[in-house]
C-alpha cells in the first residue's frame, strides 16, 4: 500500500465513523507564540479540548504536518525525523476509552475496512497510575478483550508509569493518560513477551515501533502540576504517517517507503568527482557504508523539513524559526559535502521534495520556485564562508591540541572556548550546534554557557547600535565584517562620484556574507552606473590605498570635509578614517569608530549584488568582496 492509499485510508476510516476532516494548518502555530512549531496534531485544536466549541462537531480527524528539533541527534535512524505528519482523530467529549481503542484497532488489523495488519503484531502499553490518576484497568480491559476475541496469545499489554504513558504538549494545557500501540517490524514476536522482553524489543533493538498513542484527555495542567478535570472527556489520538507507511510496506525504517524514493533517487544522482567540495578536498576519506547511509538520510530529512518550513512562510534568520531552518539547511550542506555531493545539490534535491508533496499541499507546489531560490541562496550564502570557517575550526582544534594546550593538562585543552565558537558563528555562519557536532567527532567539546554569554554581549552591543551607528562602529570585529566596513567607505564615495554629492548614509548593515547600504538618492540605478561604481571600488582596491585613522578636534575634523552625519553632536574629539595616503587628497574621509583593514588591498574583489528601493528617495545595495 502506498502512502497516497494510506492517507485516503485513514481520512476515509474515520469520516465514515462520523468525523469532520480538518485540513493541515501551518507548521507555524497562528496564535501561539510559546511554541515554534506545530509538534502534535491536536496542537491546532487545544481551544477545543479546553472546552471551547468546535465548528464542524465533536468528531473530528486530519493529518497534521508536524516538526519536532529535539531528536535531531537521533535523524538518520530507522524512525526518527524533523518533519513528519500525524494522523489523528479526535473527540470532543464525544466517544471515549472504548470506541477509540476499537477503532484503531479495526482501522489497524480488517481487511475490508483497514489495513489488514496481523493482529499478532500488535503490543500495547496503558497507565500504571500514580496520584493524580489510578491505573488505567478500563483500558487494559478493553485492550484483552479484543486479543482474546481475535484469538491473539501471550503477554502484551504493558503498564508503565507517567514517564511513558501520560501525555501532553507541553507544561501546560490538556493532558491524560495514553496506551500506546507498537507494531513488531520483525514478525517474530507472535507468542508474547515478558516486560523486559518487551523493554528491550521498542527501547533498545527498535523491533516494536510505537505507531499510535491514543490519549485519553481529562485533566488540565498549569506549571506541569496538574490543576483539575477538564470540562470533557476527550480523546485525542496520533498515529505517526511515516512509520504507517514502513509498517504497511513490510520495511524496518521510513526511508525505504515510497515517501523517500524520488528523494533518494535525486540524491544519489547528486555525486560528483569532477566537483570536489571544500570539505572533500581537505578530508578525502571516504565515509563507511554506514556513515553513507547515515548522510544521505540526514540531507534527506533536513531537506524535506526546509521545504515544507519555507512552504508555511518561514525564511532562513538568525532567530526563532528561521534559525531552526537556517541549521537544517547548514546541516544538510555539510553533510552533503561529507557524502561527496555537487555544491548546489540542495537545490535538486528541494526539487524531488517539492514533487513528492506537490498533489497534497497546494503551497508546497505553488511555491516551488521560491523555495528551491530559497534554499540554493542559503547553501551558497554558507559556502561563501564554509571553507575559511572549515580552516578557522582546525585552527582552533590544533591550537587546543598544541604544546601549549598540552602543557596545561588540567586545562581545558579539550573545550573550544565560548569566543572561539562565537567567531565561527558571527564570522563564517556555524550554528553553534553544529560546532559542538563537530567538535563531538573528534572528542572536543564546546563551552555553550560562555558561547551564550558571548551572544548575550553581541546583543547588547547591537542594541546600544543607535549611539554606535553615528560614530560608524561595529558591534561584529570578525575579518571579515571590518572588510565589509572598509568596503563601505570606499562605496559610500564612489557612489558620491557617480551619482552626485546627495548621496548620503541612510543606513548600513554588516554581517559576514555581505555589506548593505542605504543611501539618499531617488532613481534606479543603471546598469552602467552600477558598473562605474563597482570599478572605481575595485581600483582603489588594485591601487593597494592605505588605510590610515587620526584623532582630530571636531572643528579642524570638519574642516576636513571629512563625510559624517550632519546634526548628529560628537564629541569635542573625533576620529577620523581616510583612505589614501593624506587626508588632503583621501579618496575617502569619514567621521568614524573603525575598525577598519590597514590597506584596501586586503579587501579582495568588490561586487554589487543588488540595488534596490527602501523607501521614497532611498536605495539600497547589497554587496559582496569575492
Ligand atoms: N497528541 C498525542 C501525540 O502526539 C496523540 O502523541
Amino acid at each position: 500500500m502506498n502512502s497516497k492509499e494510506i492517507r485516503q485510508k485513514y481520512l476515509g476510516f474515520f469520516e465514515k465513523r462520523g468525523h469532520a476532516v480538518l485540513p493541515s494548518t501551518s507548521l507555524v502555530p497562528e496564535n501561539d507564540p510559546s511554541v515554534l512549531f506545530n509538534t502534535a496534531g491536536m496542537q491546532p485544536l487545544v481551544p477545543y479540548l479546553l472546552g471551547e466549541k468546535h465548528p464542524l462537531g465533536t468528531r473530528l480527524c486530519s493529518i497534521q504536518k508536524c516538526v519536532r528539533t529535539i531528536d535531531l541527534e537521533s535523524v538518520g535512524d530507522n524512525t526518527h525525523a524533523t518533519f513528519f505528519e500525524m494522523m489523528g482523530n479526535w473527540s470532543l467529549g464525544d466517544y471515549f476509552k472504548k470506541e477509540s481503542i476499537n477503532w484503531s484497532f479495526e482501522l489497524l488489523t480488517s481487511k475490508e475496512e483497514g489495513f489488514g495488519i496481523d493482529p499478532k503484531r500488535l503490543y500495547v502499553t496503558c497507565f500504571e497510575g500514580d496520584k493524580n490518576a489510578p491505573k488505567d484497568e478500563e483500558s487494559a480491559a478493553i485492550w484483552k478483550e479484543i486479543f482474546d476475541k481475535h484469538g491473539v496469545k501471550g503477554n502484551r499489554i504493558f503498564f508503565l508509569p507517567e514517564k511513558n504513558n501520560w501525555w501532553s504538549a507541553g507544561d501546560n494545557g490538556p493532558c491524560g493518560a495514553d496506551t500506546e500501540i507498537f507494531y513488531d517490524i520483525t514478525g517474530k514476536h507472535t507468542e508474547g513477551l515478558t516486560h523486559e522482553e518487551y523493554w528491550t524489543a521498542s527501547e533498545e533493538t527498535q523491533e516494536l515501533v510505537e505507531i499510535w498513542n491514543n490519549v485519553f484527555m481529562e485533566f488540565e495542567k498549569k506549571d506541569r502540576e496538574i490543576i483539575g478535570k477538564l470540562a470533557n472527556k476527550n480523546v485525542d489520538t496520533g498515529a505517526g504517517f511515516e512509520r504507517f507507511c514502513l509498517a504497511l510496506n513490510g520495511k524496518d525504517n521510513f526511508y525505504d517507503t515510497d515517501i523517500f524514493e524520488e528523494i533518494f533517487a535525486k540524491i544519489d544522482a547528486q555525486h560528483a568527482e569532477l566537483n570536489p567540495s571544500p570539505a572533500q578536498l581537505q578530508n578525502p576519506t571516504a565515509l563507511s557504508e554506514k556513515e553513507a547511509l547515515r548522510a544521505k538520510r540526514i540531507i534527506a530529512d533536513h531537506v524535506r523539513t526546509s521545504v515544507m518550513l519555507i512552504s508555511d512562510g518561514v525564511i532562513p534568520s538568525n532567530t526563532d524559526q528561521g534559525y531552526i531552518l537556517r541549521r537544517l539547511l547548514r546541516r544538510a550542506v555539510r553533510f552533503a559535502d561529507n557524502l561527496g555531493l555537487k555544491k548546489g545539490s540542495l537545490f535538486w534535491i528541494a526539487d524531488a521534495v517539492v514533487n513528492t508533496y506537490a498533489d497534497i499541499y497546494e503551497n508546497v507546489a505553488r511555491q516551488r520556485e521560491t523555495i528551491k531560490i530559497t534554499i540554493d541562496n542559503e547553501e551558497q550564502k554558507f559556502r561563501n564562508t564554509l571553507s575559511h570557517g572549515l580552516k578557522e575550526f582546525d585552527r582552533i582544534i590544533k591550537k587546543l591540541s598544541s604544546a601549549e594546550g598540552a602543557e596545561n593538562k588540567n586545562s581545558n585543552e579539550h573545550l573550544i572556548s565560548g569566543k572561539d565558537a562565537f567567531v565561527l558563528f558571527s564570522t563564517y555562519g556555524f550554528p553553534v550546534e553544529m560546532t559542538i557536532e563537530m567538535a563531538g567527532e573528534i572528542g572536543f567539546k564546546v563551552d555553550k554557557e560562555a558561547f551564550e554569554e558571548e551572544m548575550k554581549k553581541h546583543q547588547d552591543l547591537s542594541r546600544s547600535g543607535a549611539g554606535q551607528k553615528f560614530k560608524g562602529g561595529m558591534g561584529d570585529t570578525s575579518d571579515i565584517s571590518i572588510k565589509y566596513h572598509t568596503a563601505t567607505h570606499l562605496l559610500h564615495q564612489a557612489l558620491r562620484e557617480v551619482l552626485g554629492a546627495h548621496v548620503s548614509q541612510k543606513g548600513s548593515n554588516i554581517t559576514a556574507e555581505r555589506l548593505r547600504f542605504d543611501f539618499a538618492h531617488t532613481a534606479k540605478m543603471t546598469d552602467e552606473e552600477k558598473q562605474q561604481v563597482e570599478d572605481i571600488v575595485n581600483k582603489r582596491i588594485a591601487d593597494a590605498l592605505p588605510v590610515n585613522v587620526v584623532e582630530l578636534p571636531i572643528e579642524e575634523a570638519e574642516k576636513t570635509g571629512a563625510l559624517h552625519f550632519f546634526g548628529e553632536k560628537y564629541g569635542d574629539k573625533v576620529t577620523l578614517y581616510y583612505i589614501g595616503n593624506t587626508i588632503e587628497e583621501a579618496f575617502s574621509k569619514e567621521f568614524c569608530g573603525g575598525p577598519h583593514v590597514k590597506n584596501a588591498s586586503e579587501l579582495g574583489h568588490f561586487k554589487i549584488q543588488k540595488e534596490e528601493a527602501v523607501s521614497a528617495g532611498v536605495r539600497r545595495i547589497k554587496a559582496v568582496l569575492e
